[in-house]
């Protein structure tokens, strides 16, 4: 490989991906790589690493942004009103306030479900505002939505449902014959794929949706009143499957009514009322704000 090529990569590298992903050594170790077909091949490598590294939490990145949002629905009511916040790469966070002070709201704009009235919104690197028809479908690979009431389909297997939730977004066979057993296997249900959602509990029909949540490996969980039907048992074990996941590297987004479930994590807590941001930090009152 020539020291043009060489400088090349480390510049592309240095240049896309930043001082953190592309380190000297990497353009050293480059130079095994030769032609074209190789340059991508390093780059893959380096967004490899960047991902890893994010991963590990040594690059932060904030994975969800709204900046003076507002939201008024076509019938005049004002959901949100001046709404700021951001959630760094790898946090769990619970949202919660009280009844219409605008949570599900901001679930919806951050799905892409509403639009805001004023202001902007991040979600992934994508911004909301001037994302294009195109790039909708890979935005919403990187999130994963938790519904209270799991969303499934009835006449269809665990599996079927699953099966739909990868086709509806252009996963091909191969990745969906590997992903679902993988992601029914991490919520503990690798033997109910072929059950009815009928012939599930109402626990093990909502880990179907954590399961089905993830089967994208999103950047970003957003669960809306994901324990809202379970008792204190089953709420707990769900919230604590949601932390593993977190643990494993995904955003977490959790909205909850749930105080006492909320206290028993050490969590950063985010609390609405009336279309604003009252309070933040850790536990359920969190860090008043002036
Ligand atoms: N589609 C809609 N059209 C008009 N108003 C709406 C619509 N959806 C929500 N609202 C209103 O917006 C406000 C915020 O609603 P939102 O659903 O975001 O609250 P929430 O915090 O999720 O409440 P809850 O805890 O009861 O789920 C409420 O006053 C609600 O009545
Ligand atoms: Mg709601």
């Amino acid at each position: 490989m020539t020291d043009i090529c060489r400088q090349k990569l480390a510049e592309a590298g240095g240049k896309k991906f930043g001082e953190n992903s592309v380190s000297s050594l990497d353009a050293e170790q480059s130079i095994v790589y030769h032609g074209i077909g190789d340059i991508c091949l390093f780059l893959r490598n380096c967004l490899h690493k960047n991902t890893v590294e994010r991963r590990q939490g040594r690059v932060r990145k904030t994975m969800i942004r709204l900046t003076d949002v507002v939201k008024e629905y076509p019938n005049g009511t004002h959901a949100l009103n001046g709404l700021s916040m951001e959630i760094q790469d790898g946090e769990f966070v619970f949202m919660v306030g009280p009844s219409g002070s605008g949570k599900s709201t901001v679930i919806k704009l951050l799905i892409g479900e509403i639009e805001p009235s004023a202001g902007r919104v991040m979600v992934n690197g994508f911004s909301l505002q001037n994302i294009r028809e195109w790039q909708i479908p890979h935005m919403r690979r990187t999130v994963g939505v938790i519904f209270q009431d799991f969303r499934l389909i009835d006449h269809k297997t665990v599996y079927d449902n699953m099966v739909f939730a990868m086709r509806a977004v252009g996963a091909g066979p191969k990745e969906i014959k590997k992903r679902i057993p993988y992601c029914l296997n991490l919520v503990g249900l690798e033997n109910k794929g072929r059950r009815l959602p009928s012939e599930l509990s109402g626990g093990e029909q909502q880990r179907v949706a954590i399961a089905r949540a993830l089967l994208n490996n999103p950047d970003t969980i957003i669960a809306d009143e994901p324990t809202g039907n379970l008792d204190p048992a089953r709420s707990l074990e769900i919230m604590r499957l949601l932390e593993r996941i977190n643990a494993l590297g995904t955003t977490v987004l959790v909205v909850t009514h749930e105080k006492d479930l909320v206290n028993r994590f050490d969590k950063r807590v985010v609390m609405l009322e009336r279309g604003r941001v009252i309070s933040d930090g850790k536990g359920w009152y969190g860090r008043k704000l002036q």
